[in-house]
Protein backbone atom coordinates (compact mmCIF):
# COMPACT_ATOMS: atom_id res chain seq x y z
CA UNK A 1 0.00 0.00 0.00
CA UNK A 2 1.15 3.45 -1.03
CA UNK A 3 0.92 5.79 1.28
CA UNK A 4 -0.20 9.53 0.42
CA UNK A 5 -1.84 11.31 -2.62
CA UNK A 6 -2.53 9.31 -5.47
CA UNK A 7 -4.56 11.44 -8.48
CA UNK A 8 -5.06 9.44 -11.99
CA UNK A 9 -6.49 11.07 -14.79
CA UNK A 10 -8.44 12.75 -13.02
CA UNK A 11 -11.68 14.33 -15.33
CA UNK A 12 -13.92 16.75 -13.83
CA UNK A 13 -17.03 18.39 -15.72
CA UNK A 14 -19.90 21.05 -15.09
CA UNK A 15 -22.89 19.89 -16.33
CA UNK A 16 -25.40 22.83 -16.73
CA UNK A 17 -28.72 22.98 -19.37
CA UNK A 18 -26.40 25.79 -21.35
CA UNK A 19 -24.16 22.60 -21.69
CA UNK A 20 -21.14 20.76 -20.48
CA UNK A 21 -17.68 22.62 -19.10
CA UNK A 22 -14.96 20.25 -18.81
CA UNK A 23 -12.60 21.75 -15.75
CA UNK A 24 -10.37 19.36 -15.45
CA UNK A 25 -8.80 17.21 -18.38
CA UNK A 26 -6.27 14.39 -16.91
CA UNK A 27 -4.79 15.75 -13.94
CA UNK A 28 -2.57 13.49 -12.14
CA UNK A 29 0.05 13.60 -9.55
CA UNK A 30 1.16 12.81 -6.05
CA UNK A 31 1.49 13.78 -2.63
CA UNK A 32 3.96 11.79 -0.92
CA UNK A 33 4.31 11.21 2.88
CA UNK A 34 6.22 14.24 4.61
CA UNK A 35 5.68 16.38 1.47
CA UNK A 36 4.33 19.64 0.67
CA UNK A 37 3.01 20.26 -2.77
CA UNK A 38 1.75 23.72 -4.12
CA UNK A 39 -0.92 24.49 -6.64
CA UNK A 40 -0.57 27.29 -8.58
CA UNK A 41 -2.16 28.91 -11.25
CA UNK A 42 -4.18 32.26 -12.65
CA UNK A 43 -8.01 32.01 -11.57
CA UNK A 44 -10.12 29.78 -13.28
CA UNK A 45 -7.39 27.53 -14.16
CA UNK A 46 -9.24 24.35 -11.96
CA UNK A 47 -7.38 24.01 -8.25
CA UNK A 48 -9.96 24.48 -6.32
CA UNK A 49 -12.18 21.98 -8.60
CA UNK A 50 -8.81 19.85 -8.07
CA UNK A 51 -8.91 19.88 -4.59
CA UNK A 52 -12.68 19.60 -4.38
CA UNK A 53 -12.86 16.29 -6.60
CA UNK A 54 -10.36 14.72 -4.39
CA UNK A 55 -12.40 15.53 -0.88
CA UNK A 56 -15.58 14.88 -2.34
CA UNK A 57 -16.58 18.80 -1.70
CA UNK A 58 -17.39 19.45 -4.88
CA UNK A 59 -20.70 21.53 -5.81
CA UNK A 60 -23.61 20.62 -7.60
CA UNK A 61 -23.42 20.85 -10.83
CA UNK A 62 -19.50 19.42 -10.85
CA UNK A 63 -18.73 16.10 -11.83
CA UNK A 64 -15.89 13.47 -11.39
CA UNK A 65 -16.23 11.56 -14.46
CA UNK A 66 -13.31 10.00 -14.73
CA UNK A 67 -10.36 9.13 -12.64
CA UNK A 68 -8.88 7.65 -9.48
CA UNK A 69 -7.51 9.48 -5.92
CA UNK A 70 -6.07 7.08 -4.02
CA UNK A 71 -5.43 7.72 -0.64
CA UNK A 72 -3.62 4.97 1.81
CA UNK A 73 -5.61 2.29 -0.69
CA UNK A 74 -8.94 3.39 -1.19
CA UNK A 75 -9.96 5.68 -4.26
CA UNK A 76 -11.61 8.44 -2.81
CA UNK A 77 -13.88 9.19 -5.69
CA UNK A 78 -15.67 5.98 -5.53
CA UNK A 79 -16.65 6.17 -1.67
CA UNK A 80 -19.78 6.91 -0.68
CA UNK A 81 -20.74 10.11 1.45
CA UNK A 82 -20.78 8.54 4.63
CA UNK A 83 -17.64 6.74 4.20
CA UNK A 84 -15.52 9.77 2.56
CA UNK A 85 -17.11 11.37 5.74
CA UNK A 86 -15.29 9.43 8.06
CA UNK A 87 -11.71 10.42 6.41
CA UNK A 88 -12.52 13.66 5.97
CA UNK A 89 -11.91 15.53 9.16
CA UNK A 90 -9.79 12.33 10.28
CA UNK A 91 -7.54 11.31 8.04
CA UNK A 92 -7.61 14.52 5.72
CA UNK A 93 -7.94 17.56 7.28
CA UNK A 94 -9.50 21.07 4.83
CA UNK A 95 -9.13 24.26 5.46
CA UNK A 96 -10.90 26.47 3.18
CA UNK A 97 -10.32 29.79 1.93
CA UNK A 98 -12.97 31.62 4.26
CA UNK A 99 -13.20 30.71 7.70
CA UNK A 100 -16.28 31.70 8.40
CA UNK A 101 -17.79 29.44 6.45
CA UNK A 102 -16.13 26.61 8.34
CA UNK A 103 -16.84 27.57 11.37
CA UNK A 104 -20.69 27.28 12.93
CA UNK A 105 -22.19 30.77 14.20
CA UNK A 106 -24.36 29.63 16.59
CA UNK A 107 -22.40 27.13 18.46
CA UNK A 108 -19.24 27.99 20.98
CA UNK A 109 -15.84 26.95 19.52
CA UNK A 110 -15.22 24.35 22.21
CA UNK A 111 -18.43 22.69 21.02
CA UNK A 112 -17.68 22.78 17.53
CA UNK A 113 -13.87 20.51 18.45
CA UNK A 114 -16.36 18.24 20.94
CA UNK A 115 -18.31 17.62 17.66
CA UNK A 116 -15.55 17.05 15.64
CA UNK A 117 -14.39 14.33 17.45
CA UNK A 118 -17.69 12.71 18.61
CA UNK A 119 -18.41 12.60 14.14
CA UNK A 120 -15.61 10.07 14.57
CA UNK A 121 -16.64 8.66 17.59
CA UNK A 122 -13.81 9.63 19.75
CA UNK A 123 -14.40 10.38 22.90
CA UNK A 124 -14.79 14.00 24.74
CA UNK A 125 -12.99 14.38 28.21
CA UNK A 126 -10.78 16.26 29.86
CA UNK A 127 -7.91 15.26 27.61
CA UNK A 128 -9.39 15.78 24.05
CA UNK A 129 -10.10 19.26 25.29
CA UNK A 130 -6.47 19.77 26.64
CA UNK A 131 -5.47 19.34 23.14
CA UNK A 132 -8.23 21.46 21.61
CA UNK A 133 -6.27 24.20 23.47
CA UNK A 134 -2.96 23.00 23.11
CA UNK A 135 -3.88 23.29 18.77
CA UNK A 136 -5.29 26.28 19.61
CA UNK A 137 -1.97 28.01 21.65
CA UNK A 138 0.12 26.86 18.85
CA UNK A 139 -1.80 28.01 16.25
CA UNK A 140 -1.15 31.24 17.79
CA UNK A 141 -4.64 31.86 19.71
CA UNK A 142 -4.09 34.40 22.42
CA UNK A 143 -6.51 32.75 25.39
CA UNK A 144 -7.68 30.03 24.13
CA UNK A 145 -9.81 29.67 26.84
CA UNK A 146 -11.37 32.45 25.98
CA UNK A 147 -11.70 31.42 22.24
CA UNK A 148 -13.03 27.82 23.69
CA UNK A 149 -16.04 29.66 25.72
CA UNK A 150 -16.63 32.14 22.50
CA UNK A 151 -18.53 32.37 19.07
CA UNK A 152 -16.98 32.80 15.92
CA UNK A 153 -17.85 36.01 14.87
CA UNK A 154 -16.27 37.48 18.01
CA UNK A 155 -13.05 36.57 16.25
CA UNK A 156 -11.23 38.42 13.67
CA UNK A 157 -10.34 36.66 10.22
CA UNK A 158 -7.27 35.68 11.15
CA UNK A 159 -7.57 34.14 14.35
CA UNK A 160 -10.49 32.50 12.73
CA UNK A 161 -8.85 30.34 10.21
CA UNK A 162 -6.01 30.00 12.88
CA UNK A 163 -9.45 28.30 14.93
CA UNK A 164 -9.74 26.47 11.51
CA UNK A 165 -6.50 25.30 11.59
CA UNK A 166 -6.44 24.00 14.74
CA UNK A 167 -9.94 22.26 13.76
CA UNK A 168 -8.58 20.59 10.93
CA UNK A 169 -5.57 19.20 12.81
CA UNK A 170 -7.17 18.20 15.84
CA UNK A 171 -7.65 14.81 14.55
CA UNK A 172 -3.97 14.49 13.60
CA UNK A 173 -5.12 14.14 9.72
CA UNK A 174 -2.16 12.60 7.75
CA UNK A 175 -2.99 14.89 5.11
CA UNK A 176 -4.05 18.62 5.19
CA UNK A 177 -5.35 20.17 2.11
CA UNK A 178 -5.63 24.24 2.25
CA UNK A 179 -7.29 26.23 -0.28
CA UNK A 180 -6.50 29.62 -0.65
CA UNK A 181 -6.10 29.24 3.37
CA UNK A 182 -5.52 33.51 3.77
CA UNK A 183 -6.70 35.26 0.86
CA UNK A 184 -9.86 36.20 2.71
CA UNK A 185 -7.42 37.53 5.68
CA UNK A 186 -5.61 41.16 5.82
CA UNK A 187 -2.49 40.86 4.16
CA UNK A 188 -0.63 42.12 7.29
CA UNK A 189 -1.49 38.63 8.85
CA UNK A 190 -1.61 36.10 5.70
CA UNK A 191 2.36 35.32 6.21
CA UNK A 192 2.14 34.32 9.95
CA UNK A 193 -1.17 32.25 9.33
CA UNK A 194 0.61 30.68 6.65
CA UNK A 195 3.78 30.42 8.86
CA UNK A 196 1.82 28.13 11.21
CA UNK A 197 -0.20 26.02 9.21
CA UNK A 198 2.86 24.77 7.22
CA UNK A 199 5.14 24.42 10.54
CA UNK A 200 2.44 22.54 12.11
CA UNK A 201 2.19 20.34 9.52
CA UNK A 202 5.42 19.35 8.82
CA UNK A 203 6.66 19.38 12.30
CA UNK A 204 4.39 16.33 12.67
CA UNK A 205 5.27 14.80 9.66
CA UNK A 206 1.88 14.94 7.71
CA UNK A 207 1.76 15.84 4.10
CA UNK A 208 -0.07 19.02 2.40
CA UNK A 209 -1.79 19.79 -0.22
CA UNK A 210 -1.28 23.75 -0.17
CA UNK A 211 -3.53 25.70 -3.27
CA UNK A 212 -2.29 29.23 -3.28
CA UNK A 213 -1.90 32.35 -5.99
CA UNK A 214 1.63 33.24 -3.80
CA UNK A 215 4.62 31.94 -5.95
CA UNK A 216 6.47 33.49 -2.27
CA UNK A 217 4.80 30.93 0.16
CA UNK A 218 5.41 28.11 -2.84
CA UNK A 219 8.87 28.99 -2.85
CA UNK A 220 9.41 29.49 1.30
CA UNK A 221 7.10 26.39 2.12
CA UNK A 222 6.92 23.74 -0.65
CA UNK A 223 8.56 20.68 -2.10
CA UNK A 224 7.26 20.11 -5.25
CA UNK A 225 4.54 22.20 -6.95
CA UNK A 226 1.82 21.88 -9.43
CA UNK A 227 1.39 24.50 -12.37
CA UNK A 228 -2.15 24.54 -13.85
CA UNK A 229 -3.30 26.47 -16.83
CA UNK A 230 -7.12 25.91 -18.23
CA UNK A 231 -7.85 22.61 -16.14
CA UNK A 232 -4.49 21.31 -17.12
CA UNK A 233 -1.14 20.35 -15.35
CA UNK A 234 1.08 22.20 -17.52
CA UNK A 235 4.03 21.21 -15.79
CA UNK A 236 5.54 19.83 -12.12
CA UNK A 237 8.33 19.28 -10.39
CA UNK A 238 10.35 19.71 -7.23
CA UNK A 239 10.16 23.56 -6.83
CA UNK A 240 13.84 23.90 -7.22
CA UNK A 241 13.71 22.52 -10.64
CA UNK A 242 10.46 24.11 -11.55
CA UNK A 243 11.45 28.02 -10.22
CA UNK A 244 14.68 27.97 -11.62
CA UNK A 245 14.12 26.28 -14.88
CA UNK A 246 10.81 26.44 -16.24
CA UNK A 247 10.40 24.31 -19.20
CA UNK A 248 6.02 25.30 -19.63
CA UNK A 249 5.70 28.98 -21.72
CA UNK A 250 3.26 29.43 -19.00
CA UNK A 251 5.01 28.78 -15.86
CA UNK A 252 7.75 31.02 -17.32
CA UNK A 253 5.03 33.89 -17.63
CA UNK A 254 3.75 33.08 -14.11
CA UNK A 255 7.52 33.37 -12.77
CA UNK A 256 7.99 37.04 -14.93
CA UNK A 257 4.80 38.24 -13.53
CA UNK A 258 5.81 38.42 -10.34
CA UNK A 259 9.33 39.44 -10.57
CA UNK A 260 10.31 42.90 -9.99
CA UNK A 261 12.93 43.21 -13.27
CA UNK A 262 15.30 45.98 -12.32
CA UNK A 263 16.32 46.83 -15.99
CA UNK A 264 14.88 45.42 -19.40
CA UNK A 265 15.97 41.60 -19.57
CA UNK A 266 17.68 41.19 -16.25
CA UNK A 267 14.86 39.64 -14.52
CA UNK A 268 15.07 35.99 -13.61
CA UNK A 269 12.60 33.71 -11.25
CA UNK A 270 15.29 33.41 -8.44
CA UNK A 271 14.94 37.14 -8.03
CA UNK A 272 10.87 35.72 -6.82
CA UNK A 273 11.07 36.50 -2.99
CA UNK A 274 13.65 37.80 -0.60
CA UNK A 275 12.94 35.19 1.70
CA UNK A 276 13.18 31.96 -0.13
CA UNK A 277 14.76 29.04 0.87
CA UNK A 278 15.06 26.50 -2.02
N1 LIG B 1 -20.39 26.07 -10.49
C1 LIG B 1 -19.78 26.01 -11.69
N2 LIG B 1 -20.48 25.90 -12.83
C2 LIG B 1 -19.87 25.82 -14.02
N3 LIG B 1 -18.55 25.83 -14.18
C3 LIG B 1 -17.78 25.94 -13.08
C4 LIG B 1 -18.34 26.04 -11.78
N4 LIG B 1 -17.34 26.14 -10.89
C5 LIG B 1 -16.20 26.10 -11.60
N5 LIG B 1 -16.47 25.98 -12.94
C6 LIG B 1 -15.47 25.86 -14.02
O1 LIG B 1 -14.29 25.32 -13.50
C7 LIG B 1 -13.19 26.17 -13.78
C8 LIG B 1 -12.22 26.11 -12.65
O2 LIG B 1 -12.77 26.73 -11.50
P1 LIG B 1 -11.99 26.70 -10.11
O3 LIG B 1 -11.57 25.31 -9.83
O4 LIG B 1 -12.84 27.37 -9.13
O5 LIG B 1 -10.70 27.59 -10.45
P2 LIG B 1 -9.60 28.20 -9.47
O6 LIG B 1 -9.80 27.60 -8.12
O7 LIG B 1 -8.28 27.84 -10.09
O8 LIG B 1 -9.81 29.68 -9.49
C9 LIG B 1 -13.79 27.53 -14.06
O9 LIG B 1 -13.00 28.24 -14.97
C10 LIG B 1 -15.13 27.17 -14.65
O10 LIG B 1 -14.99 26.94 -16.04
MG1 LIG C 1 -10.19 28.51 -6.26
Amino acid sequence: MMTGLHVRDLVTEFHSRSGVTRALHNISFDVGANEVVGVVGESGSGKSTVVRSVIKLLMPPGRVMEGTAEFDGQDLIRLSERQIRQIRGKEIGFVAQNPFSALNPVVRIEKQFANIAKAHGLKVDTESRARALDLLASSGVNDPERVMRGYAHELSGGMAQRVVIAMALYLNPRLVIADEPTTALDLTVQRQVLDTLTRLTKDCGRSMLIVTHDLGVVANYCDRVLVMYRGRIVEQGPVSEVFVRPQDPYTVSLLNSVVQPKAAGTAHPTELSESRSI
